[in-house]
């Protein structure tokens, strides 16, 4: 006995649903969880799959059945097929099922993410700020300057908000096992609030199209036990921020905070970038002068084989007097 097409079609479609949502739930989509939102972020994602999955087979199975059962037969070639006027009964179907699941998915999102961004007890802040092309997190303390470093810390257990900056342009900061990723805009400070909750390394990542150097803006998060947090954040010292100028960073810090590092290979700093020139060669002999025209106002000479408008053209503004003579005078001796 023949069945109905429509019956045919839903059969497949029903069977490759199934099979559709079942590989797609197997799969680890994701690195590990690094966070208490992570379990949370990966239900929605699974509800978003088991949703989609069967929509997009659906869609799948209609345009291939079609193909199958109205394709032109021989003779046919000059026929014109059947007028159709519409069908409004089908049209509001097929308006509302895709409002409500819509609808629906937006109101999970929202309710998800009021959730693993609601504000906890016992908060600490962590400031975060992106520029081309490297990170820095700067840990506010009761007393004294704030604690800068170019990896990020974190305690394990201890919630956290980050206040994300940015020094030039658009970055995006983002650490994948923690589920976590907020726009860093000039001029604005976007915050975002996680709990990490499994000790180990996980890589930070740009994740906005920055420039030269945005694939190579990374560092490592350490999530950590409280007790190895509080021993790392004392043992830090204190490199001031760029703001003090007074007990300043030494040349080489600079280099280093400043994110050269991120784009330069420099014996003495033990940096290994290679977005820029690498500076041991490219400023072997050169004169202090140089070597602050190159920073100040990078296109006025630029190395072969590297094309302009790379190196970002704002240091000339970001760096005070003071820690641009301390740049120089590092880069003149090292390389001499
Ligand atoms: Cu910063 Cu991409």
């Amino acid at each position: 006995m023949r069945r109905h097409p429509l019956v045919q079609m839903l059969v497949v479609g029903a069977i490759a649903s199934a099979i559709g949502v079942f590989v797609a739930l197997q799969i680890h989509w994701f690195p590990a969880r690094a966070s208490t939102r992570a379990r949370e972020v990966d239900r929605f994602y699974h509800v978003l799959l088991i949703v989609s999955v069967p929509i997009f087979v659906l869609v799948v199975v209609v345009v291939l059945f079609s193909v199958w059962k109205f394709r032109m037969r021989p003779g046919e070639k000059f026929k014109e097929g059947p007028p159709i006027h519409g069908n409004t009964r089908l049209e509001v179907v097929w308006t509302a099922v895709p409002a409500f699941l819509i609808v629906g998915l937006v109101i999970g999102a929202f309710v998800t993410l009021e959730d693993i961004e609601s504000a906890q007890p016992r908060t600490m802040t962590v400031d975060v700020t992106a520029r081309q092309f490297a990170w820095s997190f700067s840990y506010p303390r009761a007393h004294g300057d704030p604690v800068t470093s170019s990896t990020l810390h974190l305690p394990e257990g201890r919630p956290v908000e980050f206040r994300v900056h940015s020094a030039d342009v658009i970055h995006s900061f983002w650490v994948p096992a923690f589920r976590a990723k907020i726009d860093a805009v000039p001029g604005i400070t976007t915050t975002l609030r996680i709990t990490p909750s499994r000790q180990g390394s996980y890589p930070v990542v740009c994740a906005e199209l920055c420039g030269y150097g945005h694939a190579t803006m990374r560092t490592t998060a350490v999530v950590e036990a409280p007790r190895q947090f509080a021993a790392w954040l004392r043992g830090q010292g204190r490199p001031a921020p760029p703001t003090a100028p007074v007990g300043a960073p030494s040349g080489r810090q600079l280099f280093t905070q400043e994110g050269c590092d991120a784009c330069h290979t420099l014996a003495d700093a033990g940096a290994s970038g290679t977005v820029g020139p690498n500076l041991d060669d490219a400023l072997k002999g050169r004169s202090a002068a140089f070597i602050r025209q190159s920073i100040v106002d990078p296109n006025a000479f630029v190395a072969k084989g590297f094309p302009p408008n790379v190196m970002p053209q704002t240091f000339g503004r970001q760096l005070s007097a003071a820690q641009l003579d301390a740049l120089v005078s590092y880069l003149a001796k090292v390389t001499r």
